[in-house]
């Protein structure tokens, strides 16, 4: 069966008159995805990687996808620009199927989706500058308009000092940098980034996301990522999907995902990102009181507008007894709150679960962690 008839069978029709009229941001959509499945044939037989993704991206949004190892990200990803044949389903970009493109208008296509990957894939016996002019000798374009591009992008990303510099000579956020600008050749619409910053210490990570941030902006670029760094999600992107033996179960805005994690898998990511249990405090927690004296402890999660921060005073005055604060920070994802307080409290008239229940009129997430004395 080819792939446009697979596509005719299997496919719900995506733009009937009154989905357009309940959902434009549907139709606005930059990148979108129905349906979407992959199956690979393994050594092993199938390997079913990606069912049923309906996904809207947005034109100029940073948009993150998250998910364990093997959940099915690189080969969504790779869907957009057509590295992987979609199994079934569609990928629209702007509202044009791209399942049917020919060589010719798949060409036109890559030439309008950059892309960067982790190990950047420079190549090495060529300089920084003659890697960027690279893919626009390919394209045919003359050679004064390959000097202005190459000089132009160069700047952009900081390297002009090194245009005569091999890929061995770099550092590794510098090449980084030289796989950005040639991403970047063709001035296209949409960058796609595979582990951009993995290979990265922290600092570079930092000035890449920078970078990054500042060609969304500027140049108006859809940027859709992937990365195991929970940070970078919290510090560049719009939106994130968390993705799962090749379904999405959970999407939504970073500060509402990251501030109340619904599904299980969220949670698991991007606990690293809460604050441990100090180890002093870990060893003394007890799952059952163990004197009348023991303390409640409590850990309270908050999401809220920016101005939104809990009244504490009013929080421990319903808790009643004595409120101690064991750890607690405040931080700011996209204009809000979100926050985390660790409570013991003790010689109150209410139980474990009445002050948990009491707790949630304050914060999204209550957990009891256990007692200490
Ligand atoms: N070319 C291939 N042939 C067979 N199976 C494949 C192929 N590429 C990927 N897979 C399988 O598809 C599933 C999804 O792989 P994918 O690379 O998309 O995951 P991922 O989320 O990007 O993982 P990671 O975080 O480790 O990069 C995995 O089970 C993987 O083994
Ligand atoms: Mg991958």
């Amino acid at each position: 069966m080819t792939a446009a008839i697979q596509r005719r069978l299997d496919i719900p029709e995506p733009q009937k008159a009154e989905q357009t009229e309940l959902r434009p941001d549907l139709n606005r959509a930059h990148v979108r995805f129905i349906g979407l499945g992959k199956t690979y044939n393994g050594q092993q037989g199938p390997v079913a990687a990606l069912h049923g993704i309906d996904l809207a991206i947005q034109r100029g949004e940073v948009f993150g996808i998250i998910g364990r190892s093997g959940a099915g990200k690189s080969s969504l990803i790779r869907t957009i620009n057509r590295l992987e044949q979609p199994s079934t389903g569609r990928v629209l970009i702007d509202q044009v199927d791209i399942g049917d493109f020919d060589e010719d208008r798949l060409v036109a296509l890559r030439r309008r989706i950059g892309m960067i990957f982790q190990h950047f894939n420079l190549m090495s016996a060529k300089t920084v500058w003659q890697n960027v002019e690279l893919p626009l000798k390919v394209a045919g374009v003359p050679k004064d308009k390959r000097e202005k591009k190459v000089r132009e992008l160069l700047e952009l990303v900081g390297l002009q000092e090194k245009h005569k510099a091999y890929p061995a000579q770099l550092s590794g956020g510098q090449k980084q940098r030289v796989g950005i600008a040639r991403a970047l050749v063709h001035d296209p619409e949409i960058l796609l980034c595979d582990e951009a910053t993995s290979a990265l210490d922290p600092e570079t990570t930092q000035s890449i996301l920078g970078l990054l941030r500042e060609i969304n902006q500027r140049l108006g670029l859809t940027i859709v990522l992937i990365t195991h760094e929970m940070a970078v999600i919290r510090d560049i992107c719009d939106r994130v999907v968390v993705l799962e033996h090749g379904r999405v179960v959970e999407q939504g805005p970073v500060w509402e995902v990251f501030g109340n994690p619904q599904h299980e898998v969220s949670k698991t990511l991007l606990a690293p990102l809460q604050h441990a249990l100090p180890e002093e405090l870990q060893s003394r927690l007890r799952a059952q009181p163990q004197s009348a004296e023991a303390a409640v402890v409590l850990r309270l999660q908050f999401t809220g507008s920016a101005t939104d921060e809990p009244d504490l005073a009013a929080l421990f005055a319903a808790l009643g007894g004595r409120v101690r604060l064991l750890q607690g920070g405040v931080e700011r994802i996209q204009g809000h709150a979100l926050g985390q307080l660790l409570l013991a409290v003790a010689g109150s008239a209410l139980g474990a679960e009445e002050l948990r229940q009491r707790a949630g009129n304050w914060a999204q997430q209550v957990e009891v962690l256990g007692y200490v004395v």
